[in-house]
């Protein structure tokens, strides 16, 4: 799968040559591409942001640089999906990530910067993905969440495919169970007497009661919509 990402920092992205990703792109189940939006700025000091229309502080990104990043990817790799990292976009689940996963070839991630983006580049991409209802100065971080989190799914990137049905939103849509391992006894804590016991139906029945509480406790909205993540 091609991760292509619009950005002022490609340097940044280095970061993810470490770990499942790294491995990933060594192995060649990814490529990730970064691509420096000064290259599309405007005039001798190749400026890529202005001050806003109506006023108000700090900076917007310029439509035309954008514009021209965006047709310079899509003229080489037609079939991707334009994805705008957004504070305003909608909410990165697993649920979406996993429809991301299926994206082939892949998927043009643009990383705004400032104060936000000019408004009419949303007319230019298929969609526009929050990582969650905080913000960050910049979208770099939220490319590489998105990164991470679709990369994992992809078919040979994890070693074990049960883990990824176990974990947190797997296909239950729960919080995953709390993990025990040595030694028996930390801090006065002790592992639960039922995952010392042998018993697989005990061990499987306690997982997913404790998946159950917890996830009512912490987040009571995914056992809302059963099936949804
Ligand atoms: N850019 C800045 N904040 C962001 C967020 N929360 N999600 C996606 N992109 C962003």
């Amino acid at each position: 799968m091609e991760f292509h990402v619009i950005t002022l920092f490609p340097e940044m992205f280095a970061a993810l040559g470490a770990g499942v990703i790294g491995r990933a792109q060594a192995s060649g189940s990814i490529t990730i591409c970064a691509h420096n939006l000064r290259e599309h700025g405007l005039g001798n000091y190749r400026q890529v942001d202005d001050t806003p229309y109506g006023g108000g502080s700090g900076m917007v990104m310029r439509p035309e640089p954008l514009a021209a990043a965006i047709d310079e990817v899509m003229a080489q790799h037609p079939a991707l999906q334009r994805i705008l990292m957004s504070p305003q976009g909608e909410p990165l689940n697993q649920g979406l990530v996993r429809e991301l996963a299926r994206n082939r070839p892949g998927l043009l991630l643009i990383a705004g910067r400032y104060e936000g983006v000019d408004a009419r580049i949303s007319a230019m991409v298929d969609r526009e993905v929050s990582i969650g209802d905080y913000v960050l100065s910049g979208g770099e971080l939220p490319a590489m969440v998105l990164i991470e989190a679709v990369t994992r799914l992809l078919p040979c990137v994890l070693g074990n495919p049960e883990s990824l049905a176990e974990e947190s939103f797997g296909l239950s849509g729960l919080l995953e169970y709390p993990h025990f391992t040595r030694p028996e006894e930390f801090r006065g804590m002790r592992v639960p007497e039922v995952l010392l016991s042998g018993d697989h139906r005990r061990i499987r029945v306690w997982r997913e009661a404790e998946a159950r509480k917890l996830t009512a406790q912490r987040r009571p909205h995914l056992l809302a919509v059963p099936g949804k993540s």
